[in-house]
């Protein structure tokens, strides 16, 4: 021991567990062993990279994120058990798919495929079957994919946990998860959410709603962000745009209206991708160093930050999750 501590960067020390030592320990809550199940044993080729990195004394940690997300998710809609397990499983297989496809597109042509704002709007934010697919698998994303496990771990211990409380903006929700850890973080969080898609609109409402948040805490409104928040008034105590700037554009309209709608006290989370692909990825940040200059340019000081490079076979060596915690810069 050299006396350090381990880092989220970190790569975990070899002890990879299997699928059967992960179920077992899983054994006593039957509510989250079908969805283990279905994940591990039902795709396994998917879901190696997970195994890889969990570490024996990670397992506790990793199943209550597990039943976190599984009791949500299988809140929602009126299917039965098993319907809405397949369901949300072949969202998450809608998303790995379609992602190592394309990235390996982006790979061979150095862009990213989608044409534009306005298409993206039409053809993914409006398709109800497609967001259907797209939120369900996004939120299992962040049990199924290394980096984005990581990346919530991050947004809860060193993000969440620190001041200020109050206030809270979240652009592009989604989901809803992410909103649902801030609600819950403080009883004194209220929070506002932004998203063009009416589907995510309607997603984040009810995702908010079967976890019992109490209805007078949040508000969750459909608009073009871009557009100066949509309208959104007065200033924030939080502001969230997790995966959300590459999704735009012109990110510097978000970042500065973020600004805009801070006090000097504010505390931001922002999360974004460095050369990978996505269905709706509009912006192509090509190094760690361009997203870090426009945060600058658009007066942002960055106060933490965790990079995660893309781990696998033929990924580009640049291509990188990363989230950063910023204040506003002082005046
Ligand atoms: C990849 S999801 C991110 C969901 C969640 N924040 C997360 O980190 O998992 C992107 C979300 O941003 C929303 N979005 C994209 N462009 C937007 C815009 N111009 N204004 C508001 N929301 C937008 C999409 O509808 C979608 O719900």
């Amino acid at each position: 021991m050299n006396g350090q501590l381990p880092t989220l960067n970190e790569p975990s020390p070899n002890a990879m567990i299997t699928a059967e030592e992960l179920l077992e320990h899983a054994a006593a809550d039957e509510a989250i062993v079908g969805l283990l199940e279905a994940l591990y044993i039902g795709n396994q080729r998917l879901l190696t990279s997970m195994l890889g990195m969990l570490r024996a004394d990670q397992i506790v940690e990793y199943l209550d994120t597990v039943r976190a997300i599984w009791r949500v998710l299988s809140a929602m809609g009126r299917d039965s058990q098993t319907a809405r397990l397949k369901e949300a499983v072949a969202g998450l297989q809608f998303h790995s798919i379609d992602f190592l496809r394309r990235q390996a597109t982006f790979v061979r042509t150095g862009d990213y495929q989608a044409e534009d704002a306005q298409a993206v709007y039409e053809e993914v934010y409006c398709s109800e079957s497609v967001m259907r697919e797209y939120l369900d698998g996004l939120l299992l994303t962040y049990i199924a994919w290394p980096n984005h496990y990581r990346l919530l771990q991050f947004y809860r211990n060193r993000y969440l946990s620190k001041e200020p409380r109050g206030r809270c903006l979240e652009i592009g929700p989604g989901h809803g998860f992410l909103a649902l850890l801030q609600l819950q973080a403080d009883s004194g969080n209220t929070l506002l959410g932004v998203d063009i898609s009416p589907h995510s609109v309607a997603f984040t409402d009810e995702l908010l709603t079967v976890a019992g948040i109490d209805r007078a805490r949040f508000e969750i409104c459909e608009g073009d962000a871009t557009n100066d928040f949509a309208g959104v008034t007065g200033r924030f105590d939080r502001i969230v745009m997790a995966e959300v700037i590459e999704h735009v554009e012109q990110p510097q309209t978000l970042l500065r209206s973020a600004v805009k709608h801070s006090h000097p006290e504010t505390l931001l989370f922002l999360s974004t991708v460095v050369n990978i692909e996505a269905i709706d990825h509009l912006y192509l940040y090509r190094s760690l160093d361009e997203v870090r200059e426009m945060v600058d340019e658009c007066g942002l000081a960055i106060v933490d930050e965790l990079d995660l490079p893309l781990e696998f076979a033929d990924a580009p060596a640049d291509s990188f999750e990363v989230a950063l915690v910023c204040r506003p810069q002082p005046q």
